[in-house]
Parts: structure tokens; sequence; C-alpha cells
């Protein structure tokens, strides 16, 4: 058993159970590039500030990248005997450059480090999650301007409501995306400040250089308060937030492709390279991919709710219950991006029925409402327009037709005031046409 970095005021060693409990090597170990990345930034600015000499510096950045590409070649093998990724990277150092590598910890402690890799990480993958999800939005973007004559039922209560188009329901979507991607954004701006130097809780007396550390790392500024420094998790938490609602949008997605790959529904037609088959059943064709997507969100939600209940009691600074936070978000991130690259080809596969969904708005009553309009226009009280075409559906339901199968005279005995413009109320496209006109965010 090698000696521990601590060691120094412990006469036993460690008991095993405790090594392998408190080791996080095994989840952290994916932080070594932020962490190599962080260490350089330190030991430049150690140098610089004179705190170590300028040889010392560069022997021990020379050694952290040749560790990080030791690393990335797959020759290193990291031990839970070193707890974490910082002692680890700490420990292999050494071994690589001597003793000069026991000046690196300087003016630092696990308690900033940790805080700094996770804000690195975390600024990498939200960028590569928003390249995702503009993946997603630019195929939504296609399918919304092909699709500007595919007529479709709205629905509430999954009950067949107003007449639109597919392009008008698949851009809801995107602005679901545009707005997850301002809430990323969002969340990135606050996150980018720098909390090296705040050492373990209280900062140091050694004179550092804490904003030339910004600097190279890209952050805009500082954390001021050493506490809060070490002690805030709200960006890992504002990420969970902002990704369980993006996951929720996804599921919702799901949820209706699931829906309209149904025999019921039949709207789309699932691609073979898309779908899977049963075991047992072979006319199966099932949606797994966004059935899955549907289940994963569970995973963000969960995460969210745990790192949540696992700050709730913390006393400041520093405790070791945040050493949680890690997994939760490591999962999130790869749920996310597993997620979204898959959905985007899974939607440019799909086949749309629009035969299927026209039939859909025209065996309906989905244009009800424009047949109340037109009695508005012409200046019946809303509340009476409503009885009317209320009463003039029960008459179509009993009489097994449809609005437009039924004559003027019938119409009229509802309402002297409907006249043969009606059906040109009851003409699908011209309802969409007037919505449009009146709703000008719509796209075309
Ligand atoms: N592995 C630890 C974590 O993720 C690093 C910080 C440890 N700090 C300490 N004072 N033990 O939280």
């Amino acid at each position: 058993m090698t000696k521990k970095i601590w060691s120094g005021r412990f006469k036993k060693p460690l008991d095993p159970r405790v090594e392998l409990f408190n080791a996080s090597i095994h989840f952290d170990q994916r932080l070594y590039k932020e962490d190599i990345q962080g260490s350089i930034a330190h030991a430049r600015m150690l140098g610089k500030t004179g705190i170590i000499n300028r040889t010392e510096a560069s022997q021990i950045i020379k050694g952290l990248q040749s560790l990080l590409i030791s690393i990335e070649a797959g020759t290193i093998t990291f031990s839970s005997e070193h707890e974490d990724i910082h002692m680890n990277i700490e420990t292999l150092l050494t071994a690589k450059i001597g003793p000069v590598a026991k000046k690196l910890h300087t003016a630092r402690s696990r308690n900033d480090q940790v805080a700094l890799d996770m804000r690195l990480y975390l600024r990498n993958a939200i960028q590569e999650l928003t390249i995702l999800i503009n993946n997603l939005k630019n195929t939504l973007k296609k399918l919304c301007k092909k699709h500007t004559h595919t007529y479709m039922p709205a629905y509430t209560h999954l009950q067949r409501a107003q007449p639109i188009t597919l392009s008008m329901h698949l851009d809801a979507y995107t602005q679901m995306l545009n707005r997850d991607t301002d809430r990323l954004n969002d969340c990135l701006k606050r996150m980018n400040k720098n909390p090296l130097g705040a050492g373990s809780v209280a900062g140091t007396t050694l004179h550092t250089d804490r904003s030339m550390v910004s600097k190279e790392l890209k952050f805009d500024g500082i954390i001021e308060n050493t506490i809060d420094a070490v002690s805030d998790r709200d960006y890992l938490i504002e990420f969970l937030a902002n990704g369980s609602i993006l996951a929720m949008h996804l599921s919702r997605l799901s949820e209706e492709l699931i829906l309209w790959a149904s025999d019921e529904f039949g709207f789309i037609e699932l691609d073979d390279a898309f779908s899977t088959g049963s075991s047992l059943m072979p006319q199966k064709k099932n949606p797994d991919i966004p059935e899955l997507i549907r289940g994963k969100t569970g995973r963000l939600y969960g995460h969210l709710i745990a790192l949540l209940t696992t700050m709730k009691g913390l006393p400041l600074a520093y405790n070791k219950d945040m050493q949680e936070d890690k997994e939760g978000v490591f999962d999130a991130i790869d749920t996310l991006k597993a997620c979204l690259t898959v959905l985007t080809p899974f939607m440019e596969s799909l086949k749309f029925n629009k035969q299927q969904m026209l039939t859909a708005v025209n065996k309906s009553y989905i244009c009800s409402t424009d047949l109340l309009d037109y009695l508005v226009e012409r200046n019946i009280s809303f509340r009476d327009a409503h009885e009317i075409v209320g009463l003039l559906v029960h008459h179509c339901i009993e009489e097994k037709k449809f609005l437009n199968e039924l004559d003027l005279n019938t119409y009229k005995k509802y309402s002297p005031i409907f006249n043969q413009d009606i059906y040109e109320y009851l003409n699908i496209k011209n309802a969409i046409k007037k919505r449009k006109k009146r709703s000008l965010s719509m796209p075309s």
C-alpha cells in the first residue's frame, strides 16, 4: 500500500473498505483533461507570481502535458488507492517528474480544484449539447418547410380540435428547443466564473493572481467570495433543471410519435432502420427509439431531485456529500447527448402519411369554431352562436354526417343567418389561411 498524500497526522493505514467507499476515481476520471488544464494554468500562475520558481513551473507544466498524452494514449491506469482524479494526477506527476511535483498543490485545495474541473467540463458539455440541439432544430425546420400543406387536426384533450398543418405543429417543438438553448446559454453565462484560488474555503495568504488563471481558462472573472466558490453547486442544479426541461420536450415529441405510429392514428410510418421487431409477434414494428427517449426522461428528473436533496442541508462550505454531484450530472449529459443524437436522424427517416392525416381532418367536426366565428362576424352573440353550432353538430352525429355534408336548408333551420358562403368557412385550406393571417407568428 502506497503512502497517502495526506498521511502525516495519521498513525494507521486506511481500512480497505473505507478506501473503496470514499473513492470517486471510477467516475471522476473523466475529468482528467480539465484537471490537467486547470493545473497547467495554476502552475503557470505560481511561476509568474514567484510563489515557485519559473524552472519548477515549466517542469511541472511539461510533466502535465506529457501525462495528458499518456492518458489519451490509454497507457495509464488510475487507482482507487489515490481516491480521486486530483490525487491520481498528482501522484502520477510525481512519478514522472519527481519531488518538484509536490509544489503544484501550493495555494490550492481539492475543493476549489474540483469546482474548477466541473465548471470546465460542464462548459464544454453545454457547447456540445447546443450543437446537437441545433441539429435537431434544423431537421425540424426542414420538415416544417416541406409540410406547409400537410393538413392535420390540432388536438386538445387528445380530441380533434381545430385544423392546422404539420408545419405549424412541428414548429411548436422548434420554439421549445429555442427556449432550451436560451436556458442552457443563460446557465453557461452565470457559471463561467473561476473558483480556483478559493483554496479550501477562506482563500490563501500567498500572493496568487486569480485573474491570470481566469484569463487563461477563458472565464469571465473570478468568484469573489471564496466560501461561495467552494460550496456552490447551483450551476449543476441549473443544468439539471434545464436538462430536465429539454428531456421533457423530447419526451412529449416522442409520445406523439409513438401515438402517430399506431394503427389507430397511422400518421407516420417508421423506417425499418429506426424501429424494432418483436421476438414473438411477427407483425410488430415497434417505436423503441421514442419510447426509450420518453423513458430516459425519468433519469434526468431523478438526477435533479437527487442533487437538490443532497445540497439542501449542507452547512457551508465543502462537505464530502458534494462528491455525489458527479455521477448524476455525467449521466444527464450522456443521456441527453444519446437522445439528441438518435432523435435527429429518426425524425429525418419518418414517412408522413398525408392522406391519413387529411382524413383525420375531414372526418371530424374540426371546423365548428369557424362556423361559430361566421355567426359572430354576423352579429350573433358568442354564446348563442356556440349553442347553434352545438345543435348542428349534434344533428350531424345523429344523421351520421359531417358539417360540410349538410345542405343550406338544414343550416337555415338552425339560423336564418347562414348563407351559401358557409361552405367556404368549412373548407380546411381557407380555415388555416385565415388563422395564419390572424396569428402572425405561425410559420407559413
Ligand atoms: N473527490 C472530491 C469531490 O468530488 C474532491 C474534493 C475533495 N475535497 C476534500 N476536502 N476531501 O468532491
